[in-house]
């Protein structure tokens, strides 16, 4: 038995249920609609039914074609700071005169990663008051965790399981972006990552699908303003890269992706419907190419997904210059030919290329284009400007003041976002938290550095901004002569006597702090790695200082999942430190000193080996599943030279407390069809300090008509215990929970036996069994 349940919790249901299935669509269909375009693609009836004034039918009556392409172009400011610029590949983006004279002539709709107040408000006074149809502009960037203030990467964030710190950093960012001018981000990205070789992961929320999908609703909340789309402080939210990205064959950033539809509808969707139930007003395509058809040229993802079956009314933009790149991935013949492509295919804006402003006026010419669909994708970027205030007060992000360069009004939550956000992998006999009166040697590549705080995609702020763990630490302890510090090396390579200066410094002291792991720029976009581990010469400096015996905390830097080698591993204490942003070497002292309690709980499974990859835990059974306590045994899906398991599984976080779960309880286990089972754990704080306990709730159903994994997260909760409190943590399990798509895509749930775990982690815990009963 089984049923259709729309109303999906958190992985978000379509807001508009589909009038027309596109699941049968044949090859040949299915080309066609990537390629060429027939006019019943368009929904021009509903698209005016959408326009509130008549502001907008009037500006697109007055619209000459030219004027049209123009507003569907958008180009890198060229005002921009040079981390912005570097942000990119080289492109032609013109003069501040040149651009001004493009507004002016109705060429340019909006530009993006400008950063200057002054300058936005003169390309706008020349929108207003010189070009014909006085269209404002709209400034876009790339404000990913935070514009001057810098929150955690967002991976990093995602570890602290904390929705509503997530939903204030973006609020935070908007705000600060907003005030010099900004109006629509590019921001969040929510491509689910499972394979750490890949460089983005950094960007998003891991390799979870409820996690990744809360997070998603959470950050765009946040950059939109809880949906008040016109107030000065908000910013329009775009939900990137449909879809897929993250899965991106052996890891390589922009290289295909070929992947099944369950794949699609239970991984790589959800995020992307969570953010459109939250409001997200905007999506951009992504880089890759999804099974043979580049996302780009895709009809089936944008007009049958995202458009007739989600209902998405707002605008889709291209990822740079993803448009043009429709040539080299071999699936248009020319510039013209990509354009035409890509604007059939379902994207209505093109960013950086500059195809759609030079050829959409002759397609439509031509009649390859039909000039209805220039208007209904004109018509969604008026949309975004009227939904942004723009139209009643073009300056409304622009009257200034901007909040401060190096502004103390977010100091306090950057700080926050930094502590909840690390995770302690380890802490052997409770070596950690340290007392300030103890000698301690810092060493490590960074900590004498403002560099490697702020992480990637950081192109308005500076790490002029941060402080060196090396200062702070200093006023942080007793007496600053308790601390002595050395580099030992460099990221990458050996310095000459580096090793022999570490060791002196570690001579008197009670402790090493190791801080080694990537430096910022061993993650971002197009920064894949073959091999996920610590660079050698960081090891061995690991490796000597080890042989000191003295204890060691190795603080990891990192914004994706590491192989540890022995050495690392065998650390006393290991805190993820990851890429914490303006507040990092505050945030890490709180943490190591005790003035914080770490909280943060692993959004990505660390593995045991680079081949491992990609490896996640909500993985399939296989029919020849390794037996746990005898894994070496042959014929089971197992590998000869490592355990297929995690090094520290996802979910995984210590605390200062020492919290002891008790058996889960669900009663008699009977789920009814259409009520709810409550399932509980009794938690208890064993340890002398309080905690934040994030307690994870998994599920595996037993017998499925589609195989599913053998554990998936699917609601948690954080409690705070002080020390020897005990509480129980409850929840309310109900069937659209096990949600699952069925044989034919449709979201079903069955009947039968469930496994479920209340756990401190994805491999913890054991199972108890619950039964969803028949209806
Ligand atoms: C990235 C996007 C980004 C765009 C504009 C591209 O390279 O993939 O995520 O929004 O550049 O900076």
């Amino acid at each position: 038995m089984r049923a259709n349940i729309r109303d999906m919790q958190d992985i978000g249901a379509p807001y508009a249920p589909p009038s027309v299935s596109n699941r049968n669509l044949s090859r040949r269909q299915f080309f066609l609609s990537a390629t060429m375009f027939t006019g019943i693609l368009l929904m021009p009836q509903q698209a005016l039914a959408r326009t509130k004034s008549g502001r907008i039918d009037s500006l697109i009556k007055a619209m000459t074609l030219e004027e049209k392409a123009g507003q569907l172009t958008i180009m890198p400011a060229a005002f921009a700071s040079a981390p912005a610029t570097a942000a990119n590949p080289a492109a032609v983006a013109g003069t501040v005169e040149e651009q001004a004279q493009q507004i002016r002539d109705g060429q340019l709709g909006a530009v993006f990663n400008g950063f200057n107040l002054e300058w936005h408000r003169k390309m706008q006074k020349v929108a207003m008051e010189e070009s014909r149809l006085r269209i404002p502009m709209v400034f876009a960037g790339d404000v990913i965790h935070g514009f001057r203030t810098i929150f955690p990467v967002p991976l990093a964030e995602a570890a602290s399981f904390d929705l509503d710190l997530a939903e204030r950093t973006a609020r935070a960012a908007a705000q600060e972006a907003a005030s010099a001018g900004l109006a629509w981000n590019f921001a969040p990205m929510i491509d689910i990552a499972r394979d750490q070789r890949w460089g983005r992961g950094t960007e998003g929320a891991g390799e979870d699908v409820l996690l990744g999908s809360r997070i998603a609703a959470a950050r765009v909340r946040g950059f939109q303003g809880n949906g008040d789309l016109n107030r000065h402080d908000a910013m329009m939210a775009t939900l990137k890269h449909f879809v897929a990205y993250g899965a991106a064959e052996a890891g390589l950033d922009y290289s295909s992706v070929d992947l099944s539809r369950r794949a699609l509808e239970d991984v790589y969707f959800p995020p992307f419907r969570a953010g459109l139930n939250a409001g997200a007003g905007t999506v951009m395509a992504a880089f890759n190419e999804i099974s043979g058809i580049p996302a780009h040229g895709n009809s089936w993802l944008m007009r049958d997904i995202l458009r007739r079956q989600w209902g998405f009314e707002g605008l889709i933009v291209s990822d740079y210059t993803g448009d043009a790149e429709l040539i080299d991935h071999g699936f248009a013949d020319g510039p013209r030919e990509a354009a035409r492509i890509a604007f059939l295919a379902g994207v209505d804006m093109s960013m950086t290329s500059g195809l759609y402003r030079e050829h959409l006026p002759d397609l439509v010419r031509s009649g390859e284009v039909p000039e209805a669909r220039v208007d209904e994708a004109v018509r969604r970027v008026l949309e975004l400007k009227e939904k942004l205030g723009l139209f009643d007060d073009p300056y409304n992000r622009l009257n200034g003041p901007a909040i401060a360069a190096n502004s103390p009004a977010f100091r306090p939550l950057a700080r926050e976002a930094a502590q909840k956000s690390a995770v302690l992998l380890k802490n052997d006999n409770a070596l950690l938290p340290l007392s300030k009166d103890r000698r301690i040697a810092l060493i490590g590549p960074s900590v004498e550095s403002q560099e490697d705080q702020n992480g990637s995609w950081i192109l308005f702020g500076t790490p002029k901004d941060t402080t060196p763990l090396s200062d702070v630490m200093r006023r942080t302890l007793a007496d600053p002569t308790l601390l002595t510090v050395a580099r030992g090396c460099d990221t990458n390579a050996a310095i000459d006597g580096g090793i022999e200066t570490a060791l002196s410094a570690a001579k008197d002291a009670d402790v090493i702090v190791l801080v080694i792991g990537e430096s910022e720029r061993m993650a971002g976009e197009s920064k894949s790695r073959t091999t996920i581990t610590i660079p050698q010469p960081q090891r061995d400096l690991a490796a000597a200082l080890a042989a000191t015996g003295k204890p060691i905390v190795v603080i990891l830097k990192a914004a994706r999942a590491l192989v540890l080698d022995d050495t690392v591993a065998k650390a006393d204490a290991i805190l993820l430190g990851w890429f914490l942003g303006t507040e990092q070497s505050q945030a890490t002292c709180d943490l190591l000193f005790g003035d914080a309690s770490p909280s943060g709980r692993l959004p990505i499974s660390f593995p045991r080996t680079d081949g491992q990859q990609p490896f996640h835990y909500a993985r399939k059974a296989s029919g020849r599943p390794v037996i746990p306590a005898n894994p070496d045994q042959e014929y089971r899906a197992r590998y000869l030279d490592t355990l297929h398991t995690a090094a520290f599984p996802f979910g995984h976080g210590l605390t200062y407390g020492n919290i002891v779960y008790g058996p889960a309880q669900v009663g008699n286990g009977n789920l009814p069809w259409n009520g709810q089972l409550e399932a509980s754990v009794s938690i208890i704080n064993k340890g002398t300090r309080p905690a934040r306990e994030v307690v994870q709730l998994y599920i595996r159903d037993r017998v499925a008509s589609v195989t599913q994994p053998i554990r998936r997260l699917i609601d948690f909760q954080a409690v705070n215990l002080g020390a020897g409190e005990e509480c129980t943590v409850r929840f309310i399990i109900r069937r659209d929970q096990l949600l699952f798509s069925g044989v034919d895509y449709d979201m079903v749930v069955e009947p039968g036996a469930f496994d479920l775990w209340l756990a401190p982690n994805a491999e913890a815990g054991e199972a108890v069994s619950i039964q969803l009963a028949a209806q």
